[in-house]
């Protein structure tokens, strides 16, 4: 393997994940894939940390897959390696993630960043799933993932034309959680990470596992889901502490468990 294609730190409770390829606006080859996943692993086993961050530079969070690995691969090298079977890797990790987004989300790089709990983006974040301009459809959940994240219109169209929709369109729809200026993205990813990282991790755990069951579950079954999760998080010392804190009157102290 080469240079590492990744950046890792821990600041407080946080653990970052920066991509690390600017030559080639961070295209995400396999090598990258594997070091991301693996730090994922890493940081989701650490129990000093509560969150992670996953973010680029400022020119581009990830300008999508590849295109120079990908292009002569054959049909039988995608089936028989299934090709991009280790990019829903991110989807088991318990803690909560954040995309910090600056720059170039396209292709595999706007899945990605779909693919996180939530975007935090700066003002010059744009987001695009080309694919189709390459002869190929999005191939790391984003035909799924953006339906569902904007519905089927913004999707189909986005999608179908591989049109560049800027970050007042995205906040617009929902795609992402709150655009912040450019020099402000990772304070404002930090302390948003590490508000998380201060509360109770099963609790956030749980919180985390009951918004993803909305998306792949029919309502009645979500909501039967969340209730049995309430009930199991009285078993805590935790939510003990965080009600008597609030009778209180003072700030709770979370041991979680
Ligand atoms: N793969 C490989 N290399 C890439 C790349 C990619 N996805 N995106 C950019 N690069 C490389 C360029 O080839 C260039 O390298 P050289 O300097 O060696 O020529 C370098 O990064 C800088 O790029 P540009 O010179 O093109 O920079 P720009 O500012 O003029 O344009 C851009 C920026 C609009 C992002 C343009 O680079 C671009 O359109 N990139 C491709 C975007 C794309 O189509 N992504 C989808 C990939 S397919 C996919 O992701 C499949 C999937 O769902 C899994």
């Amino acid at each position: 393997m080469s240079e590492t294609t990744i950046i890792t730190e821990i600041k407080g409770r946080t653990g970052i994940i920066t991509l690390n390829r600017p030559k080639a606006l961070n295209a995400l080859n396999g090598q990258l894939i594997t070091e991301m996943n693996a730090a994922l692993d890493r940081f989701d086993a650490d129990s000093n940390i509560g969150c992670i961050i996953l973010t680029g530079s400022e020119k581009a969070f990830a300008a999508g897959a590849d295109i120079t690995e990908m292009k002569d691969k054959t049909f039988t090298e995608v089936t028989q390696e299934d090709f991009l079977w280790d990019w829903d890797h991110i989807t088991a990790i318990r803690k909560p993630i954040i995309a910090a987004v600056a720059g170039y989300a396209l292709g595999g790089g706007c899945e990605f960043a779909l693919a996180c709990d939530f975007i935090i983006a700066a003002e010059n974040a744009k987001f695009a799933l080309p694919e189709v301009t390459l002869g190929i459809i999005p191939g790391g959940g984003g035909t799924q993932r953006m339906a569902r994240a904007i519905g089927k219109a913004k999707a189909m169209e986005m999608i179908l034309t591989g049109r560049m929709m800027d970050v007042a369109e995205a906040e617009r729809l929902g795609l992402v959680a709150r655009v912040v200026p450019l020099e402000k993205l990772m304070d404002e990813a930090l302390a948003t990470a590490e508000k998380i990282a201060a509360l109770s991790q099963p609790v956030i755990a749980s919180a985390k596992r009951a918004v993803n069951a909305a998306f792949e579950t029919p309502l009645a079954e979500g909501l039967a889901f969340e209730r049995k999760s309430i009930h199991a998080l009285f078993a805590l010392d935790d939510q003990k502490e965080g009600m008597a804190a609030f009778v209180e009157k003072r700030k709770p102290v979370f041991r979680n468990r």
